[in-house]
């Protein structure tokens, strides 16, 4: 057994301990909002906060992640920055097929957790590991710039 603290609850999950955390959220506890891309790190689909800072769940073990606070995208709305920038994601009708989506929303938060007026460069490097097959790229970075306009 592994406890873990998600979206501010103590959950305890029945898995080896070298279980992806991805794989815990999803098949554990049916927390789906969270996708499976790649499965190595490379597309960001996956992206959840450990203590605020955005990580691949997808190459994360339950036994690393200790008593490390998880965010997932099921709760990022509960924040204020997550707020904005969920509400700034539909206002700019950001997602196409969507698959990817959760996983920029959860890298957009924390950029705009600890910077508040990114630059286009800022937003790039921070977006950088968040792959997006259709393309909305031109739209993730107008939705970041319309949080950081919303939380100024
Ligand atoms: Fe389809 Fe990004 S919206 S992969």
């Amino acid at each position: 057994m592994t406890s873990l603290n998600v979206n501010g609850k103590t959950v305890t999950v029945d898995a080896d301990p070298s279980t992806p955390l991805l794989w815990a959220l999803r098949d554990d506890l049916q927390m789906t909002g969270t996708k499976f891309g790649c499965g190595a790190a490379l597309c960001g689909a996956c992206t959840v906060h450990l203590n605020g800072q955005p990580v691949r769940s997808c190459v994360t073990p339950i036994s690393a992640v200790g008593d490390q606070k998880v965010t997932t995208v099921e709760a990022v709305a509960a924040d204020r920055v997550g707020k904005a920038v969920q509400t700034a994601w539909v206002r700019n009708d950001v997602a196409q097929c969507g698959y990817c989506q959760s996983g920029q929303i959860m890298s957009a938060t924390a950029l705009l957790k600890t910077n508040r007026k990114p630059s286009d460069a800022d937003i790039d490097a921070a977006m950088a590991g968040n792959i997006c097959r259709c393309g909305t790229y031109a739209r993730v970075r107008a939705a970041i710039k319309d949080a950081a306009r919303a939380l100024a």
